[in-house]
């Protein structure tokens, strides 16, 4: 098969609508319409609207030298939603030596694209989103950071940047050689410390490290289902693993109106006034019980394109047996865990809870505790009205719903039942 210009213009006639004309925008250069064939383009052109698996991948298959080397690097995909447990997750991949990690990368997509809303359910929003989401996920995991810089502000010079989202968060931009600040037995550089003392981020150098370690993983929220991410997980030249991290809803909403204090205002208002304001945004919670139910019920069919790629975690599993869940997590990958990401748990599963309040995004933490906490501080009302809204998916994962405000408060009395979500394999 050859890169023609059939297929070339076929495919850039077809995504051109959703998602260059959205990145055309942003790029001052001026965007080519029929490019060069090349591996690059290629990649590029696989673009997610129009992959359907004939055109999406016509023209890429006479590039043997085309960087991705699927039976080499595995690609993992941790799915989550916010303050679903997802850094904490995050790390344990990050601690692994021969895992190259970011930490959401789609954050520039979204306040590139859509900078209004946080969680925006408009459907052409959404598609532009997606579509740009998966082109860079694609990219990103093929080691080629610089596709990442047309959708950072103020736009890097010289591929470098300051503003790479959480870039402290990921080891290996943070140590030699992208960051010299460090010598090479300062194992866990601190967040803050690592934003303060490196200089700024040189994407080619991040690249460099990149492709010098055997496996890419990264963490996405901004993707709502596991079905958005079909076009990624049957691209061939990926070898795209992902773990899917749930949360019980009225955890994660309690998390979140800790955390997100403005946009979570009105109903930090409910809990302290025990009235429920009338123009709350529901959204806010049922968003989260709709994709949970999408993705988890698709997972769970077990549709042919999953198989070997996909695995349910739960967070409570996680919190209450961190070194047995993180073993079965990479049993599920393929990968043996090292040393370090066991000593990782072993530090910071026993944290404080005062370290905690004060890592607000930090995973210092007493982890069991955490996932529970919700429990204590979520009014009764605000729980029932949880449940009713989300009692499907609560079901469907195994959280049990309370009641009355007796058993709400009972901590001897578990809500997570057992149950066991095998990796389809
Ligand atoms: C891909 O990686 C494997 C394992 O490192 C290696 O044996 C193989 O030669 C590589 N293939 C290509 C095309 O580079
Ligand atoms: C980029 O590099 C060139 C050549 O070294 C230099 O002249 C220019 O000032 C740099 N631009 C910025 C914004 O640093
Ligand atoms: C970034 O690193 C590359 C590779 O070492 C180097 O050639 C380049 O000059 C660096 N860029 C800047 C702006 O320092
Ligand atoms: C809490 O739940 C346990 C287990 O069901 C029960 O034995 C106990 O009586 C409950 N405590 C209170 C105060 O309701």
């Amino acid at each position: 098969m050859q890169c023609s210009w059939k297929a070339v213009i076929l495919l850039a006639l077809a995504s051109i609508a959703i998602q260059y004309t959205a990145i055309r925008t942003l790029t001052s250069k001026p965007f080519q319409l029929c490019p060069v064939p090349s591996p690059q383009n290629c990649g590029l052109l696989g673009g997610p609207e129009t992959e359907s698996p004939i055109e999406g991948r016509a023209g890429c298959d006479d590039y043997p030298y085309f960087s991705f080397n699927a039976s080499r690097k595995t690609h993992i995909m941790v799915l989550a939603t916010t303050r679903s447990g997802s850094s904490f997750v995050g790390q344990l991949l990050n601690q692994h030596a021969d895992i190259f990690y970011l930490f959401e990368p789609l954050y520039h997509v979204q306040t590139t694209l859509i900078p209004r809303l946080s969680h925006s359910r408009n459907a052409a929003d959404r598609r532009v989103m997606l579509g740009a989401s998966r082109d860079l996920l694609r990219s990103l995991y093929g080691c080629d950071l610089y596709f990442l810089e047309s959708y950072i502000k103020p736009a890097p010079a010289n591929h470098t940047t300051d503003k790479l989202f959480r870039r402290g968060a990921s080891r290996a931009l943070c140590s030699l050689p992208v960051c010299d600040a460090f010598g090479p037995t300062d194992a866990n550089v601190e967040e803050g410390d690592c934003v303060k003392k490196c200089a700024s981020l040189n994407m080619t150098l991040a690249a460099d490290a990149c492709r010098e370690k055997r496996h890419v993983a990264i963490k996405v929220v901004r993707v709502p289902e596991i079905g958005d991410l079909r076009a990624l997980v049957e691209d061939p030249r990926l070898n795209i693993k992902v773990i899917q991290l749930v949360r019980d809803p009225r955890g994660i909403l309690s998390s979140r109106i800790e955390t997100f204090r403005d946009t979570y205002r009105l109903w930090r208002i409910w809990r302290a006034t025990g009235r429920r304001p009338y123009n709350l945004d529901l959204s806010q919670l049922t968003v989260v019980c709709e994709d949970f139910l999408g993705s988890v019920s698709t997972g769970l069919s077990h549709p042919h394109w999953l198989k070997g790629k996909y695995m349910l975690v739960r967070y409570e599993d996680l919190s209450r047996n961190p070194l047995l869940k993180t073993m079965e997590i990479y049993d599920f990958l393929g990968l043996p865990m090292d040393k370090s990401v066991e000593e990782w748990i072993q530090t910071n599963t026993r944290g404080s809870t005062e370290l905690s309040a004060k890592h607000k995004y930090g995973t210092v933490r007493d982890s069991a505790a955490n996932a529970e906490s919700w429990r204590l501080k979520l009014s009764y009302d605000m729980v029932e009205y949880t449940q009713a809204t989300c009692h499907k998916v609560l079901h469907q994962l195994g959280y049990k719903a309370v009641k009355s405000a007796e058993e709400l408060k009972n901590m001897s009395l578990s809500l997570v039942q057992d149950k066991t979500f095998v990796p389809f394999s």
